[in-house]
């Protein structure tokens, strides 16, 4: 039976660990070719590795600094040069700095809106042009901290909030162009990004009694939503968020 992805161009960044490694394993399984890139090489590897050992096409370019305009277009360019064109874009990747107002110094801040916010649109920029051409799918991934916030999180959720409004901007521009655009807001997700805030003494257990499926998300759970998103089978879902959180936002 064809995979959801069949034949599709599959870019996603941060392929290197967490929901990017879990994407690009779930995208390859239902048959697109999946191009990553990360800043950390040996993750990108092994993640290159792992798709491949499984039987499924996946290549990519490492390091790629997405904070950097030239390196999204070195990354895109490189993707449209080997297959002639790009039908999804997940932007997945970032860093982010968790502090509070007066721990946060300024250029903690500055570096997770690079690394959080101006690397969705420096990449979305760089790819604009070629899924204008032939229409294609923008997935973002923002957070629950985008439709919230707490302590430690000022720029964490001043960034995906961003992204989030970024989303209906790329979906009202694109639509004339056939690209749907479209955002996922994880909850509590169990990943080497996510494991210092959730060493915090407390951190799981608070997370667990405000959800309501009883345990912390995995970065598969992710994967399965993108992968229906980017599928032809969501061809009238664009402009809105997709929370993949155990009923986090709306229940905790
Ligand atoms: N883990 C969670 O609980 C959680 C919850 C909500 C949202 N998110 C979001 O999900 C996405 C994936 O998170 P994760 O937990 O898998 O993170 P992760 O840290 O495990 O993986 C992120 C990857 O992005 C790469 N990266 C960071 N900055 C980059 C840059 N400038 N250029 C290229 N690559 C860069 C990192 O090297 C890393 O390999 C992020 O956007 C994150 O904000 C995570």
């Amino acid at each position: 039976m064809a995979g959801a992805l069949e034949g599709k161009v599959a870019l996603i960044s941060g392929t290197g660990s967490g929901m990017g490694r879990a994407g690009a394993l779930r995208f390859a399984a239902e048959g697109a070719t999946v191009v990553g890139c990360d800043l950390n090489v040996d993750g990108n590897a092994e993640t290159i590795a792992l798709v491949q050992a499984a039987g499924g096409k996946m290549h990519g370019l490492a390091p790629i600094d997405l904070g950097d305009f030239a390196q999204c277009k070195r990354w895109v360019e490189f993707a449209v040069e080997t297959h002639g064109r790009i039908d999804i874009l997940w932007n997945n990747a970032s860093a982010c700095v968790f502090a509070t107002i007066e721990a946060m110094s300024i250029e903690d801040w500055d570096f997770s809106i690079r690394n959080e916010l101006s690397l969705v649109f420096a990449t979305t920029k760089a790819a604009w042009p070629h899924l204008c051409a032939d229409g294609g799918v923008i997935i973002n991934t923002a957070s629950v901290a985008g439709h919230g916030g707490g302590p430690g999180g000022i720029a964490h959720s001043a960034t995906k909030a961003a992204v989030l409004a970024m989303t209906h901007v790329m979906a009202a521009e694109g639509a004339p162009h056939g690209i749907r655009a479209v955002s996922i807001s994880p909850g509590a997700i169990d990943t080497p990004g996510s494991a210092e805030q959730l060493a915090q003494p407390g951190a799981r257990d608070a997370l667990l009694g405000q959800s309501l499926v009883p345990r912390l998300g995995l970065p598969e759970d992710i994967a399965r939503a993108a992968v229906f998103l980017a599928s032809d089978a969501a061809e009238f879902v664009t402009g809105t968020d997709l929370l993949v959180d155990g009923g986090l936002v709306n229940h905790g």
